[in-house]
């Protein structure tokens, strides 16, 4: 088991107004009005506390997620980011990416932002028929997301993503088409795609709008699919679409296993341990509230759990199984400690069944087939159906024995 890379995953959980569809930690500004100040002074408490846990390791990237980060002022960012700095040693050209709602842009904001630190903007377009976009209770309009998007131009951060959804209420293939082309107009480094789901607990699963079928949902992610490969964006992951060089190297490392901190409300975080040959997991009190009301670092730490071998093979795949890189048995060991031969009856069966495919030098991709059925491909590795006692290294045997 080797240390892999991190990266650092800051929440900042309200927004606006609560999406009828989303099942995120974000939660709709109090009435007395955003507490970004005392956010903040426990968002670089926490920051602090994290960090000793891997002093001396090199960060790779930083996201600011949420919730809606734009609503926090550039001077706001700009502190978090002075602190990591000071922290951690980080990479030439670190990526740090905000993601912004198109309704919460002033006029500047990104330029500030932008000499903040910030390299990368992730828009949440959504759609760009504004009937649609009053149907997912979204607070813009797509005149909105165009301004939006003029604003990060003249910013100069043009390494921007276009979240985009798709089988939305009542939506045709055109009308999943025609979104696609706006979003292709405005010529963006990266587009996220995403099927708009029924989540539990929102207000969309309460009172369901009437979404297109199954049959009609994949239609509509085959012909994007299409259309964004003419234009030139490389799938790269199931919902993931980027220009040359421009993947997300923070999204990344989640998919491959790597490490991450995660602070503020509701983060999650993954650490390795290798000397200890064990993966802690740890999530921060998920209510705003309850974070901010906090009084020591340590009280804002919901869990801090090691997570078991055939947790981790599981998770491992979760991730590795979203690539269309796939995975070898070399990140597969290093990353999780335990040895190939663990699960190398689940790998053989996802083949057999034409779920992944051999490539040559070792590599392992999920086939057409295990991408459109990917629940069944992960349901494989499932906790139980692989052989977790089996490792590479001294270390990895601590690991083997179940802790927490
Ligand atoms: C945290 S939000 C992005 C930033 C900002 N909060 C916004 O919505 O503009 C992350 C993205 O997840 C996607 N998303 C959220 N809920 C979803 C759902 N139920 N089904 C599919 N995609 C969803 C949306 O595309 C959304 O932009
Ligand atoms: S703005 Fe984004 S995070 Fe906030 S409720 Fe809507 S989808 Fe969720």
């Amino acid at each position: 088991m080797l240390a892999s890379p991190l990266a650092l995953y800051v929440h900042l959980p309200w927004c606006v107004r609560k999406c009828p569809y989303c099942d995120f930690n974000s939660h709709v500004v109090p009435a007395a009005g955003l507490p970004e100040s005392a956010y903040l002074e426990a968002l670089l408490d926490d920051l602090e506390f994290a960090a000793r846990d891997c002093a001396g390791r090199e960060l790779v990237s930083v996201f600011l997620g949420g919730g809606t980060p734009s609503l926090f002022a550039a001077q706001s960012v700009n502190r978090i980011l002075e602190r990591a700095g000071r922290l951690f040693r980080a990479v030439p050209d670190l990526e740090v990416t905000l993601e912004a709602n198109p309704g919460t842009v002033e006029r500047g904001r990104f330029a500030d932002y932008r000499a903040a630190g910030v390299t990368r903007v992730s828009l949440g377009a959504q759609s760009f028929d504004d009937e649609r976009l009053a149907a997912l209770g979204r607070i813009h309009s797509s005149r909105e997301t165009l301004a939006a998007v003029a604003e990060l131009r003249a910013a100069g951060l043009d390494n921007f993503n276009l979240d985009l959804m798709y089988a939305l209420p009542a939506q045709s293939l055109q009308g999943a088409l025609d979104d696609l082309e706006q979003a292709l107009r405005l010529e963006p480094a990266h587009v996220s795609h995403y099927q708009l789901t029924l989540e539990p607990g929102t207000a969309f699963e309460r009172r369901p709008p009437p979404l297109p079928d199954d049959e009609a949902a994949f239609a509509m992610q085959d012909a994007c699919e299409s259309r964004l490969a003419a234009a030139g964006f490389g799938q790269y992951e199931v919902s993931a679409y980027a220009a040359a060089g421009r993947e997300c190297r923070h999204n990344l490392n989640y998919w491959r296993f790597g490490d991450y901190l995660g602070i503020g409300a509701g983060a999650h975080g993954k650490l390795t341990d290798p000397v200890a040959g064990a993966v802690v997991r740890t999530a921060r009190v998920r209510q705003p509230g309850r974070y901010l009301a906090a009084d020591t670092p340590a009280a804002r730490v919901e869990e801090s759990r090691r997570v078991s071998p055939d947790e981790l093979a599981f998770e491992f795949f979760l991730n590795a199984l979203r690539l269309v890189e796939g995975f070898d048995a070399a990140l597969f060991e290093s990353r999780t400690g335990l040895s190939w031969a663990s699960v190398a009856g689940p790998v053989a069966a996802a083949e057999s069944r034409g779920l992944l495919r051999a490539e040559p030098w070792g590599r392992w991709t999920p086939t057409l087939l295990g991408r459109r059925f990917l629940n069944d491909l992960q349901a494989l590795f499932l906790p139980g159906s692989v052989a977790a006692t089996a490792s590479t290294d001294p270390k990895g045997l601590a690991l083997a024995a179940r802790i927490g």
